[in-house]
């Protein structure tokens, strides 16, 4: 199979799970790891599975993600997976992260999915975790979304060791699984 990784990434936090995306899918396959700034979606022709990751903005996917999904592709052939880093916690758990995910991150697989949808791709699936922020959104955090000083000192406790080897682990596995769906 011919699988491509493409990233958008502005403090490398889905770049290291693109990486490892890239390294445990060189194992069986050809890979091709770029920076989304480097590639249109017409490449995405070229490939049988694309591996397509943002950092989360604005609870949604990075803006020029979003750019790329308005271009038509010039193929659909290719199989997408997606994969998110994201300063909220994942949903998985508690209520009162849930809720923390579902409105500051919860847009991402849905614009995934939607891009799918309306181009007649083949979604296969979602991958997210956790991923320090820089200072000024940490700093909106804390101002805007963890403002009780006890959650504060728990979420900057956490977020700060993200992604970490276990994140970078499920992504290795997510790929794995991914890959065993198009076979
Ligand atoms: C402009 C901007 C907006 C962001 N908005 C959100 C947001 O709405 N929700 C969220 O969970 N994280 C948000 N983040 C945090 C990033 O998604 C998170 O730190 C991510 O891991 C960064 O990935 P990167 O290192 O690949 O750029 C934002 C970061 C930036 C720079």
């Amino acid at each position: 199979m011919k699988i491509l990784v493409t990233y958008y990434s502005v403090t490398g936090n889905t770049r290291k799970i693109a990486e490892a995306i890239y390294e445990t899918s060189s194992e069986d396959h050809e890979v091709h790891l770029k920076d989304m700034n480097d590639i249109s979606l017409k490449n995405f022709a070229n490939y049988d599975l694309v591996f397509l990751g943002s950092a989360c903005h604005d609870s949604d996917l990075a803006h020029p993600v979003l750019q790329l999904f308005e271009k038509t592709p010039s193929s659909s052939e290719f199989k997408l997976a997606g994969f998110v880093t994201h300063a909220s916690y994942t949903p998985d758990k508690g209520e009162y992260e849930k809720s923390m995910y579902d409105k500051w991150a919860g847009r991402c697989i849905k614009s995934f999915e939607s891009f799918a949808h309306n181009n007649k791709i083949k979604f296969l699936g979602f991958f997210n975790c956790m991923g320090i922020p820089s200072p000024p959104i940490e700093k909106f955090i804390h101002d805007q979304i963890v403002t009780e000083e006890e959650q504060w000192a728990i979420y900057s406790e956490v977020i700060k060791k993200h992604p970490d080897e276990n994140d970078i682990e499920n992504a290795k596995k997510f790929a794995k699984k991914i890959q065993k769906m198009c076979e």
